[in-house]
């Protein structure tokens, strides 16, 4: 089983030996290791069981380490980078070739972030290089947002788990690339895109997710509890549709009559999106284990982190 400690030294020593360890973010945990080192990156993959189509995010620490590893940062992502960093964006930016391939899926362009997650940052200043990692799941299973949650999947797998408490957003990065000097949203995540169209002064593209992912990784089947969930606007009716099965509800701010009430989940009794977006993947986690047969979700507010909670929900719904 894994070491689960608060401390960074156990961290930087594998890290630097070439192992994999879990590392805390704002967003989810992740599974790093050394982003130049092309065998530490192969044993992400195989531990993930992640097909090697899917390319990794590779977090720093600071801007000028990121110049490091792309060849340019165009003036729109360095103001992004300003404006978020450290926070919940990833950027796909030209590559250096000292980034190896199997981080990009032989793709041009890498994934970078700089996340804000005190630990991890100062284990990422520490280091002389940046990490690889994917969110620190089974492929196709919910993201974890505690160090519990990795270690029930993944504890007989790592060496080391760096524990930094629960995730405060809660949800993955959001992914902007530029296509003919464009910029493109292609995950929504922790950044609501109104605050990237603030900054950038546009309405910026959204790409629709797709079973037959131009970029890889744009899989729509993903962030998958391992019972049937289903999704929609108007819950009551979900439950009449399924009075005979035994359902558990996950709900935005109330409970729901005619469902016991230890079968649902409210993700924020207030309505707040944010808190809802940090309780999600927890939440969905603890209606997988719980004495029912399926899941109904209702779609929150789309707006803000509402319309990243959605992007989830549907995914994970399209089993
Ligand atoms: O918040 C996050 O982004 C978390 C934490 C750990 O940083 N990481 C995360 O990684 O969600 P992952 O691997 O679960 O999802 C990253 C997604 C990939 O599925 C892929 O779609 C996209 O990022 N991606 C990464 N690099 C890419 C590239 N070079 N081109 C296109 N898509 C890329
Ligand atoms: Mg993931």
């Amino acid at each position: 089983m894994s070491t689960i400690e608060s401390s960074i030294d156990p961290a930087k020593f594998l890290l630097e030996k070439g192992e994999v360890v879990a590392i805390p973010t704002e967003t989810v945990y992740g599974l790093a290791a050394n982003a130049y080192n092309s065998a530490a990156i192969e044993k992400i993959f195989e531990i993930k069981r992640r097909p090697h189509y899917d390319p990794l995010i590779v977090h720093t620490s600071s801007l000028q380490k990121v110049e490091n590893f792309v060849t340019a940062l165009p003036d729109q992502a360095y103001l992004l980078g300003e404006t978020f960093w450290p926070g919940p964006l990833t950027m796909l930016l030209p590559k250096q070739s000292i980034i190896p391939d199997i981080v990009t899926s032989g793709l041009p362009r890498v994934g970078v972030r700089i996340p804000r997650h005190p630990l991890t940052l100062s284990l990422l200043e520490t280091l002389s290089f940046p990490l690889a990692a994917p969110s620190a799941n089974p492929f196709g299973y919910i993201s974890p947002t505690t160090s519990a949650h990795v270690a029930a999947q993944l504890g007989d797998k790592i060496p080391f788990i760096l524990d930094g408490g629960s995730c405060k957003v809660g949800l993955e990065s959001t992914i902007v690339g530029w296509e003919e000097g464009e910029p493109i949203v292609y995950r929504p995540g922790g950044i609501p895109i109104e605050a990237l169209n603030e900054v950038l002064g546009i309405d910026i593209k959204v790409k629709p997710s797709t079973d037959q992912p131009q970029a890889p990784g744009m899989l729509s089947s993903h962030y998958a509890p391992l019972k049937p969930l289903f999704v929609c606007h108007d819950l009551p009716a979900l439950i009449k549709k399924n009075a005979h099965k035994k359902v558990g509800l996950l709900t935005f701010s109330k409970l729901y009559p005619d469902i016991a009430p230890e079968l649902q989940i409210i993700l924020s009794e207030k309505g707040d999106l944010q808190e809802a977006a940090q309780r999600l993947f927890a939440s969905l986690r603890q209606l997988d284990a719980m004495e029912c047969d399926i899941i109904l979700a209702e779609f929150l507010p789309d707006k803000h982190l509402g319309h990243s909670i959605n992007e989830r929900l549907v995914r994970a719904a399209a089993q």
